[in-house]
């Protein structure tokens, strides 16, 4: 890979639409983690997201874009998705849609699929570098592949060591990743749990969602292990054993230096949005293992055990 100089941090919104210009990468934030952002039809652009990230070329990319009138120029809306994209965005949810024969997106963004993942984000910082761009960028989570996605500009300098422009937004106000939906003809399908739950998506479609069964459309990077820190997990524990961090909710607390609560009152959109953070400090802190309290598996509550299962998920298989 060739040599990268150092960025001063932060870089400004007007200097990170010029990275973007001139085919670099930039990270911003959205609001639900730090993307990693390419102009999407710049291959060269495409290529240095999968580089930085060390990500699997086979692992397709989210477009994000600034309007619908740029959305509808990379993706084909049915009623139903636009139904879906009137009520949800600009917001934490992504559409998985057929891509446009025109829509002038590298193919590496698509990993050669003929859908295409797109997203309009609400976060202010988000809209202005796409509105000012004037075109639609691919952004992963800014994070090392598999490992736990950033919910702050540190999170991505800390990764990064400087080597990517990062624009500062303070702490992501979701903490998980948006909501994946794919829409075919009338059928929606959950592939990623996120804020946006699937019961306020049938609640404004008046339709049932289906999940992934398997064989039919997935997320390819919807991989078993992911989301890992260094440490191990062990879910579902009340306290922790000895020499175990733990990661409370509610009132299973903890005491001491190695011990978060995600939320004290039981919040889940606290619980999501400091997950991410408070995994980072307990790795921090050396322990082997974090012992993570049962979550609620309701609402919020699924994205955030979906990450933590990923988590906790053999790394060696
Ligand atoms: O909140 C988010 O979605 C963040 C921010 C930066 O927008 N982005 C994010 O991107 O989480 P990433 O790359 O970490 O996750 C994108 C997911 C992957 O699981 C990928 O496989 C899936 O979207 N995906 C992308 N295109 C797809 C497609 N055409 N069909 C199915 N899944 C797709
Ligand atoms: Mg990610």
């Amino acid at each position: 890979m060739s040599e990268r100089h150092l960025y001063p941090f932060p870089v400004s919104v007007n200097e990170a639409v010029e990275y973007l210009h001139n085919g670099n990468v930039v990270a911003m934030p959205t609001e639900t983690v730090y993307g990693l952002a390419g102009l999407a039809r710049n291959d060269d652009a495409v290529l240095k997201i999968f580089e930085t990230k060390g990500r699997p070329r086979f692992n397709p990319l989210i477009v994000h874009c600034a309007d619908m009138d740029m959305a509808q120029k990379v993706a084909q809306f049915n009623p139903l998705a636009l139904k879906i994209a009137e009520k949800f965005w600009p917001g934490p949810l992504t559409l998985v849609l057929p891509k446009k024969a025109d829509a002038n997106i590298s193919d590496l963004v698509t990993a050669g699929l003929d859908t295409v993942a797109i997203r309009l984000p609400e976060h202010s910082i988000a809209r202005k570098i796409l509105q000012t761009l004037g075109h639609p960028v691919a952004a992963p989570s800014a994070n090392p592949s598999g490992k736990l996605s950033p919910t702050m500009s540190q999170h991505v300098i800390d990764a990064f060591e400087q080597k990517v422009p990062v624009v500062d937004g303070g702490a992501c106000e979701a903490g998980v990743e948006s909501t994946i939906l794919a829409v075919e003809g009338e059928q929606v399908t959950l592939l990623r749990p996120g804020s946006v739950t699937a019961e306020m998506v049938k609640h404004a479609i008046g339709a049932s969602v289906a999940y992934p069964t398997g064989s039919k459309i997935v997320a390819p990077g919807m991989l078993k292990s992911h989301y890992a820190p260094n440490a191990s997990v062990r879910l579902n524990a009340r306290e922790p054993n000895i020499g175990e961090a733990f990661l409370g909710f509610g009132e299973l607390q903890g005491e001491g230096d190695n011990c978060r609560n995600l939320s004290s009152t039981g919040d889940l959109a606290e619980a999501a949005k400091n997950l991410f953070q408070y995994l980072r400090e307990l790795d921090g802190t050396g322990a082997a293992t974090i012992a993570v309290a049962p979550i609620p598996n309701e609402g919020i509550g699924i994205a955030i055990n979906d990450r933590l299962t990923r988590a906790a998920a053999d790394r060696t298989s």
